[in-house]
């Protein structure tokens, strides 16, 4: 679908955008979003063939997009990825981090490994590649949307890593706003709940949960859709939102009001 103003442009005709965990879910709706809108946006995931079927799929509906692969855990590769967004498109108006893992186990058997690989990418990740992008988005008067969770905002059992990780990407959020904002470059996260994509689909409750724990869970009568959690992606990196800084945006159906 394309969105327009009607003389022709979106809310992002002109603008470069670059979207981390761009393969798949939440982050390829992201992408195609801000594309249908009028960006030129550099898709970079860790998944090499879903990247390239981003950026096809959004050059077949018209829009200009380059797949990158990138894995966010590395900042290296995080500093490339904006690199090659600025090469492929001369600027960066808006930087996009949705790129994320989930895990769901008892606290007591989460290993070192499992606890390093979330935090790696869902936090670091999300830190490195705002590091990188922040001096190009100061000089577009640009801005960040993170994608944290509504486990990032209220205690949900058998998520400690991701929560950790999510409430992190909160408080990352916020202290960027405000170190940023009197600079023009506003940073805002979006917190989904539960979101109909292959992290969801993987996040079961462990084996032996304790039933009572997980009813907590059940007042939400449906899971997203990608594209709507895009949407509020979209209009955060918006400058229809450009009084919006330091916003950690519930899109959960209402799970943590
Ligand atoms: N699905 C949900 O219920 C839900 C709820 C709240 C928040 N979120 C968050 O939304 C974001 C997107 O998740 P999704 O639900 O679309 O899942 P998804 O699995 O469909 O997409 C995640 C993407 O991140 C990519 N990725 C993973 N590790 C990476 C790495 N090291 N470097 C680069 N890319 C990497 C994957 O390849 C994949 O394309 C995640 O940050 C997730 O934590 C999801």
């Amino acid at each position: 679908m394309r969105y327009d103003d009607g003389n022709g442009g979106g809310r992002f005709a002109g603008k470069a955008a670059l979207v981390t965990g761009a393969a798949s879910g939440i982050g390829r709706a992201a992408a195609e979003r801000l594309a249908a809108e009028g960006a030129r946006v550099l898709c970079a995931d860790v998944n090499a063939a879903g990247v390239k079927e981003t950026a096809a799929a959004i050059q077949t509906a018209g829009g200009e997009a380059v797949a990158r692969v990138c894995d966010v855990a590395d900042p290296a590769a995080c500093r490339s990825a904006v690199a090659a967004a600025l090469e492929a498109f001369g600027r960066l108006d808006v930087l996009c981090n949705v790129a994320g893992v989930g895990i769901s186990a008892h606290a007591t058997e989460i290993g070192i490994e499992q606890w390093q690989r979330v935090i790696a990418i869902n936090l670091s990740g999300t830190f490195f590649t705002c590091q990188a992008a922040i001096p190009h988005l100061l000089e577009t008067k640009g801005n960040i949307v993170n994608t944290a969770s509504a486990a990032g905002l209220m205690g949900i059992a058998y998520t400690s890593a991701y929560a950790a990780s999510k409430g992190g990407v909160v408080m990352l959020t916020k202290a960027l706003a405000v170190e940023y904002g009197r600079r023009d470059l506003r940073v805002n996260c979006v917190c989904p709940g539960g979101v109909d994509t292959p992290l969801a689909q993987g996040f079961l409750p462990p084996e032996d949960p304790d039933p009572f724990l997980l009813q907590r869970m059940q007042l939400v009568p449906r899971l997203a859709e990608p594209w709507e959690i895009a949407a509020a992606i979209a209009y955060l990196a918006s400058d229809e939102a450009r009084y919006v800084n330091g916003a950690a945006f519930s899109i959960d159906g209402g799970q943590v009001a």
